[in-house]
């Protein structure tokens, strides 16, 4: 219990008159930073959502509490197979755990095992001004790639925001594309402040490392599943490693030098290998009388070796079962805890008790 309250005062900005607007709520005067993410079940796990979201999420479970959950209802705005949804649940919880999230430390589970997000979802929906909505580029872009148009992906921010809200997270790291999201659920926590009283919900910051927050995909352009040129993590070496020498290059002869600023290769091999093998592949670049073949192949090795450690514990967590549901039960027992106590205080707060 010391040692948490020594914790809590590390970590807490000294100047408490900033509290609620640095991320720190009242609540949290006795508790560790918390730490909130959430991945969409929605296809195979790929480099950009693991440097965008999971890595920083695993990294940060050493500076405070992790609440990290699978965003099925989120999925279902963008897909309809009962069959698939299922099955990217599984392999996500699997990805997610291969790649470090520790369940001694974190709490892990599934955004639907907790229902009251969808009771404070509708009381944060009745603050939120349409305007606030329309204006997100997420959902513009979906509409504008041919998705319908239905309420559900319209109002995906104002569950977002509740997913935050509802476990009085400080810190929620994403990559760039979900800035807007946090922006949006910000201004909500602004309104129900203001509304119901100081307090009645803890103001997040998002966590967007720079250096990551956009990974460029086979084809230079972001990563991303809509743009059919990611790179994905898990799967068999060969196809894998084909992907990458799939890139496209432009026709510099081969003694000559290559061209390092915007090239796809180079900003990838920079994600995996050490900094001297980077400098190595760079100078190469530089110099000439090395080939894009080559330099793909160096490529290709990085990123297999980089993901060897999370491949050799998939297969330990693939081989029992049970775990994964273990796991999964024993975070949402938790997660629902914390959820009741923040929803409880929100119906008081807005007249619902
Ligand atoms: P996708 O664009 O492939 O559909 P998601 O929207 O499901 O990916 O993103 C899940 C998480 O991964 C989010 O936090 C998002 O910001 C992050 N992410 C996705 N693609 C990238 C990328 N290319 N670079 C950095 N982060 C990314
Ligand atoms: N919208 C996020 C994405 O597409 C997933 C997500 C849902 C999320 N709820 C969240 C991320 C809460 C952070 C916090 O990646």
């Amino acid at each position: 219990m010391e040692s948490a309250r020594i914790r809590a005062a590390q970590l807490a900005p000294s100047n408490r008159a900033g509290a609620g607007l640095t991320g720190w709520g009242p609540h949290d005067m006795l508790r560790r930073m918390r730490i909130l993410t959430g991945l969409q079940p929605s296809g195979k796990l790929h480099v950009g959502n693991y440097f965008g979201a999971m890595e920083p999420a695993v990294r940060l479970q050493d500076e405070g509490e992790g609440f990290y959950f699978i965003a099925d209802y989120h999925a279902m705005t963008s897909m309809q197979e009962p069959a698939a949804l299922r099955e990217n649940v599984r392999e996500l919880a699997v990805d997610f755990l291969a790649c470090g999230l520790d369940p001694a430390r974190s709490v892990f589970f599934r955004q639907s095992a907790v229902p009251e997000v969808n009771e404070l979802a509708w009381i944060l929906s009745t603050v939120c001004p349409v305007s606030l909505l329309e204006k997100c580029h997420s959902y513009k872009d979906k509409v504008a790639k041919g998705m319908a148009a239905t309420h559900g992906l319209f109002a995906y921010p104002v569950l977002m925001a509740a997913d935050i809200l509802l476990y009085d997270s400080n810190k929620v790291p994403v990559g760039r594309d979900q800035k807007q999201h946090l922006e949006v659920t910000r201004d909500i926590a602004v309104k129900v402040n203001e509304a119901f009283g100081e307090g009645t919900v803890t103001l997040p910051e998002p966590i967007i490392r720079e250096d990551t927050a956009v990974v460029v995909g086979l084809d230079g352009q972001k990563m991303s599943k809509s743009y059919h040129n990611t790179l994905p993590i898990f799967g068999a070496e060969l196809p894998l490693k084909k992907l990458l020498m799939k890139i496209v290059t432009d026709s510099t002869p081969l003694e000559s030098p290559k061209p390092i600023e915007g090239s796809t290769i180079l900003a990838l091999h920079k994600l995996f290998a050490s900094p001297a093998e980077h400098a190595a592949m760079v100078a190469d670049h530089a110099r000439g009388g090395v080939g894009y073949g080559d330099f793909k192949k160096r490529l290709a090795e990085a990123y297999w070796d980089f993901f060897a450690p999370m491949r050799a514990r998939r297969d330990e967590i693939t081989a029992d079962p049970g775990y994964v549901e273990q796991v999964l039960a024993a975070g949402a027992a938790r997660a629902r805890e914390e959820a009741s106590k923040v929803l409880e205080r929100v119906r008081r707060a807005v007249g619902l008790r």
